[in-house]
């Protein structure tokens, strides 16, 4: 994990008041592994001390290969793909090429455990289930997982049509894409744990491992989906954190453990659990 002033390549405008944030970090990018997420701060302004947590979305070379310019076949930028809901997000939608900002990154135990990519080995098909803006931290696992040759599907789903940003990126990575919306805009009108269910009942025989991310209560129906289809199912978490570096427990959530259970950080342990692992209590 490096801490460092990064250079803005591009802030571009998506649907929905999503942006897709392009940072010049040669240092941190080939160290990210996928399902890591920055800590990102804006300086300047005093109304927003915390860094804010973003998942990293993907990592790219400046230079494309076989433009002659690159140096190597390193990462040099940091792409961030995220939604504005407050005033630190909304600084974030302000930053111009050539802004510099400060990085903490990368951060946290991602998917690239080896434990998880055994989960993913035996399974017939890995199902990634996005909520809303938790699409970003399935990107690189996604990438990665194509790389080893493993079956993927997406399943996405968001309020409206205007949500389901970033889609076409998956298109190389996975074999089908099932979306879903709340008004019906798109897709399968609803919550996309409909479609995720259907899947799991007509392909009963087959074997599975869920990754999701996105708000609590679809992380929690999921994880239980999940179960009662005996599936294994990794979460990534997207708690509130304080300092994104295991000092002030703000982002603990209560696991399973000894007697009434234990806690854990999101932002160190985490933010990939196994879904089975933590207490789903009501946020
Ligand atoms: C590990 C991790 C990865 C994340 N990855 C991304 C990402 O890739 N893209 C992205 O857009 N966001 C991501 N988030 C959420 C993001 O950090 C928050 O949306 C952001 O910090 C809000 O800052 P703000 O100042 O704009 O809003 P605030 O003014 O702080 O809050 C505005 C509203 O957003 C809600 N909110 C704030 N933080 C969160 C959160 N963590 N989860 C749910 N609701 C929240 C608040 O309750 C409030 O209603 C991630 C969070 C974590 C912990
Ligand atoms: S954010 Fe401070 S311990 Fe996790």
């Amino acid at each position: 994990m490096l801490d460092e002033t990064v250079a803005v390549i591009e802030n571009r405008p998506l649907t929905g008041g999503h942006f897709l944030l392009s940072l010049r970090s040669p240092h941190q990018a080939p160290l990210v592994r996928p399902g890591q997420f920055a800590m990102l701060r804006l300086p300047g302004h005093s109304d927003v001390l915390l860094r804010r947590p973003m998942s990293i979305y993907d990592v790219k070379l400046a230079h494309p290969q076989g433009s002659g310019k690159g140096k190597g076949n390193l990462p040099e930028i940091i792409q961030l793909l995220y939604k504005i809901v407050g005033r630190g997000t909304q600084l974030m939608a302000e930053l111009r090429p050539g802004d510099q900002t400060e990085m903490l990154a990368p951060l946290g135990h991602g998917f690239f455990e080896e434990k998880y990519l055994e989960a993913a080995r035996q399974a017939d098909e890995v199902l990634h289930v996005a909520g809303g803006i938790g699409i970003a931290a399935l990107l690189m696992p996604a990438k990665s997982l194509a790389r080893a040759g493993i079956r993927q599907r997406l399943f996405f789903g968001a309020r409206g049509v205007q949500e389901l940003v970033g889609t076409e990126d998956f298109v190389p990575f996975v074999g089908e894409t099932i979306l879903s919306t709340e008004d019906g805009s798109c897709g399968t009108p609803g919550y996309i744990t409909r479609p995720l269910e259907a899947h799991l009942e007509n392909h009963r025989h087959q074997r599975f491992l869920l990754l999701a991310c996105g708000p609590w209560a679809m992380l929690e129906a999921t994880a239980e989906m999940a179960c009662r289809h005996g599936c294994p199912c990794l979460v990534s978490m997207e708690n509130r954190m304080g300092c994104g570096l295991g000092v002030c427990l703000g982002c603990s959530i209560r696991v399973r453990g000894e007697g009434h259970g234990s806690y854990e950080r999101v932002c160190t342990e985490g933010p990939v659990f196994w879904a089975k692992h933590v207490m789903w209590e009501r946020k």
